[in-house]
């Protein structure tokens, strides 16, 4: 199932945090890649610098159009589901994106601040994680978590430099070079 997920809104001075932990988050629970619609080129360089470390083959890209990004997408057969208080809860409506996300492929789509009505009248689902207003990591991961069923807490990333062998107390982490 590819799984990219759009990062409206950043304000690089303001959201780099923010928007890296959103990266993060994509990456560690599945998705494919970022699109990241202002130019901040310092959080491409630290999320690659994690999948140098860590494997995969997680990508950020910067697009400078996202209203163009979005009805390609959605011109290649692509769905989309934009995250957001206001929607439908997610257990009424995961299931219905899973069986399309695995026939197509889905854009996840999460703000910052206000998000253009555009991006609601355009996505496939406006899904909400509950509807009261916490953070798009949260969200993320949550929305993420149901889509896999859990499954993408066990995904291997492949190449990378370091593994980490899960262990009741310590830190167990091996150099994949060494064996
Ligand atoms: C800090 S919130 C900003 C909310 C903003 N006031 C709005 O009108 O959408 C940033 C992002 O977190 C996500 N988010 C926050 N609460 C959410 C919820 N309960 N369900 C789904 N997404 C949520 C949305 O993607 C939202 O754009």
């Amino acid at each position: 199932m590819e799984v990219v997920v759009l990062r409206l809104g950043h304000r690089p001075e303001r959201d780099k945090r923010i928007t890296t932990h959103v990266g993060l988050v994509a990456r560690a629970f599945g998705a494919s890649g970022m699109l990241l619609a202002s130019e901040d080129v310092k959080i491409k360089k630290s999320l690659a610098e994690v999948t140098e470390r860590w494997g995969g083959s997680f990508y950020v890209r910067i697009c400078e159009n996202w209203r163009a990004e979005l009805r390609r997408w959605k011109s290649e057969g692509g769905k989309i589901c934009h995250l957001t208080m206001y929607g439908i809860n997610l257990p009424e409506v995961i299931e219905e994106i899973r069986i399309e996300a695995r026939r197509s492929k889905l854009m996840v789509v999460v703000g910052a601040e206000k998000v253009p009505f555009e991006v609601y009248e355009l996505a496939d689902w406006n899904v909400a994680v509950g509807n009261q207003p916490h953070s798009e990591v949260a969200a993320l991961a949550v929305f993420l978590d149901w889509l896999f069923e859990g499954k993408e807490l066990y995904k291997k990333f492949e190449g990378g430099e370091l593994e980490i062998i899960p262990s009741a107390r310590g830190k167990k982490v091996v150099r994949k070079s060494d064996y």
